[in-house]
């Protein structure tokens, strides 16, 4: 998709459909408590106040995300109009830009459209407008992402091939810089969701190894996959056990994005948990939803899709991406409950559910971060069904060691729209997992789960400021939403590239 600034004024614009927004007021009563934007009232004005009449009559409310649809009849050159509702004034943001966008240009693409113009941007907005820009870009690219590689095609040449953005007052460089920031972050949003849509039989941890490689190589990465043999070196017990069971090889994926300006700097560090199945493996899951579990490397997609992004905006700040990958399956040479595993920092962990797998490959990636003196450590992983029932689909569980790290992730989420919510890691929580036998035990029962699987990895970062990301509950979207496809939603990923961007001041 092709995104530009036009300077060519909004009647003149050859289209097939011209997006304009609307917000919702407490205090206007003019039209129904609707206030046009600027571009919308240009539209109004052509059409002869046919916009204001439909506000009047009640038929448009400007709730986020209502559209109504205007057909111009040759009046203006766009052959349709969008307005679209952004919701209630004193709520505005750039996240109800980008869902405003999605929503217009995902039924926009759905009907036959091919060239876009955006013009949702409203004078007097809480957002600037190179913000409201990348959030108009970024709404677009991510709402109108679909998976359908595998489907015999029925679409008729659907797709939108150019957006074009409409600019108020700002300058044409500072918005084309914003614009393609946004499709930038939102390419690698779309990136991370392809890994995590694709089916487990095609994305393997040896594909997902392949599709880090080549990523790295067109963005001028380094990469190095660390095999079997160097994970026995290195004595990465936890993924080694957990990939025991499984007839695919495991991977040990390293991408390397080094800033031009901070050489000497050792620089944050990445971490993902790549599982590309979970079955549970001994400790077999039911069978209902097992499918959804090819989705268990959706942190592993987040770090690589977030390297790519900052591979393009070029950060002054060093970022090492580290990746356990692997199956997790069950058979005869699986590893079982009772096994104690020795992870990479020498620790041993007592099992007792091989279905917590997440937190054993975790280990051994956290501790090489640590080893490497990486420093802060953000890791990010579908880690438990406990942070689903602490915190449903809308916020993504937080633990952190580093009160100041944690407020920055939360801070760069409010920018990305994506939420991030703390939780507790008093030290409490940590006797739930002490072993008799072992370091540490594998599990600490039902209660907090989500909080004790934290205090596990805790163990194995060192003196590195740390953060975790559970993201079990927002990577993955069960039925499709007005602004996106069933599936993938590619969390975290514009958050950590956002994360980076801020670390460099
Ligand atoms: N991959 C799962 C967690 C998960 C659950 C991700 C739902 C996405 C949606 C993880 O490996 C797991 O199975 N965790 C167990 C841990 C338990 C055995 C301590 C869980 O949460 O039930
Ligand atoms: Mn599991
Ligand atoms: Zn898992």
């Amino acid at each position: 998709m092709d995104v530009q600034v036009t300077g060519k004024a909004l009647k003149e614009l050859a289209c097939d459909a011209l997006v304009v927004g609307a917000i919702r007021s407490k205090t206007e009563q003019s039209t129904n408590g609707v206030i046009l934007s600027q571009a919308a009232k240009e539209v109004d004005a052509v059409l002869g106040g046919l916009l204001t009449g439909i506000c009047s009559g009640g038929e448009f409310q400007g709730s986020l995300g209502e559209m109504t649809t205007i057909y111009t009849m040759g009046k203006l050159t766009a052959k349709r109009v969008i307005v679209v509702g952004l919701g209630p004034q004193d709520a505005l943001n750039a996240q109800t830009l980008r869902r405003a966008s999605a929503i217009a240009t995902r039924h926009l693409q759905q009907t036959g459209a091919h060239q876009v113009v955006l013009a949702l941007f409203l004078d007097g907005m809480p957002v600037e407008e190179e913000l409201a820009a990348q959030a108009q870009v970024e709404g677009a690219l991510l709402g109108t992402y679909t998976f359908k590689k595998y489907l015999h095609s029925d679409d008729n040449g659907r797709g939108i091939t150019k957006i074009w953005l409409v600019p108020a007052k700002a300058s044409t460089t500072s918005l084309e810089q914003a614009m393609h920031k946004g499709s930038v972050l939102a390419e690698a949003t779309n990136f991370a969701r392809d890994l995590v849509n694709e089916p487990p039989n095609v994305l393997t941890p040896t594909e997902l190894a392949n599709r880090a490689s080549a990523m790295a190589e067109q963005f001028g990465l380094e990469c190095e996959i660390l095999e079997r043999t160097q994970m026995q070196e290195l004595g990465m017990g936890g993924l080694l056990g957990v990939s025991q069971g499984s007839a695919e090889p495991p991977k040990f994926i390293i991408l390397r994005y080094q800033s031009a300006s901070k050489s000497s700097d050792k620089g944050m560090a990445l971490v993902g948990k790549g599982i590309t199945f979970d079955t549970g493996g001994i400790s077999l899951k039911p069978a209902e939803r097992m499918d959804e579990m090819k989705g268990d490397m959706a942190g592993a997609a987040a770090v690589i899709g977030a390297m790519q992004a900052i591979a393009s905006l070029k950060p002054a700040v060093n970022v090492t991406a580290l990746v356990s990958t692997t199956e997790n399956m069950p058979s005869g040479t699986a590893y079982r409950p009772g096994d104690i595993l020795r992870i990479m920092n020498g620790k041993t962990i007592e099992i007792v559910n091989t279905d917590a797998e997440g937190r054993l490959v975790l280990a051994d990636a956290l501790s090489y971060a640590s080893k490497e003196g990486l420093s802060p450590i953000i890791d990010v992983a579908t880690l438990t069904g406990a942070v689903v029932v602490a915190l449903g689909n809308t916020s993504a569980g937080l633990f952190s060691n580093d009160t100041k790290l944690s407020d920055e992730i939360i801070a760069a989420g409010k920018v990305t729209g994506e939420k991030f919510w703390p939780m507790p890691m008093d030290a409490e929580y940590g006797e739930q997992v002490k072993s008799d036998i072992a370091d540490i035990k594998q599990t600490g029962g039902r209660a907090a789960g989500s909080v004790t699987a934290a205090k596990i990895l805790e163990h194995f970062v060192g003196d590195a400021k740390w953060a975790h990301l559970d993201i079990a509950g927002t990577s993955y979207v069960d039925s499709k939403k007005p602004y996106q496809e069933k599936g993938a939603t590619g969390m975290a990923v514009r958050t950590l590239a956002e994360l980076a961007m801020q670390m460099e001041k």
